[in-house]
């Protein structure tokens, strides 16, 4: 190899390592690629059912329809929201505390609403409709 050989490998491998593209860019290819919101959902949760207990506290939440719906319990009121984050498909979870919705990978935050508060997701959750019946909840959308 003479040095014209090896500057060229050298700066290719330098290019690659930059873009983070030294393993394929699979993964780039993800990005703003989100799973679809959960359509056709119509579940009921009892809320006296020890999974729930926490969700009835409202200290936790629960997943619905297949982990695609996350239902919550915020300022007494119940909620049920998209489940997987609009940037890159990622599981969400709800923190109780400050009843905000979050995503683990790069920090996205929604209101309790769906709203993006904060992060990179470029579209807010999809909401579905929560009825309470004594202590039933049904959820649809
Ligand atoms: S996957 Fe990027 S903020 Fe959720």
């Amino acid at each position: 190899m003479d040095r014209k050989d090896f500057l060229q490998l050298f700066v290719l491998g330098t290019a690659a390592a930059a873009t983070g593209c030294l393993g394929g860019c699979s993964s780039e290819s993800k990005a703003n690629d989100p799973t679809p919101p959960a359509t056709g959902v119509d579940f009921t949760l009892d809320l006296t059912a020890p999974a729930n207990a926490q969700l009835a506290a409202g200290t936790g939440f629960v997943y619905g329809a297949s982990n695609r719906v996350l239902v919550a319990k915020t300022n007494g009121t119940y909620v049920a929201l998209q489940a997987s984050c609009t940037h890159e498909g990622v599981t969400l979870s709800f923190d109780s505390a400050t009843s905000r919705v979050v995503c683990p990978r790069h920090g996205g935050t929604y209101s309790s609403t769906g709203a993006v508060l904060a992060g990179p997701p470029p579209a807010a959750l999809k909401q579905y409709t929560v009825v309470q019946t004594g202590n039933l909840l049904r959820i649809t959308g």
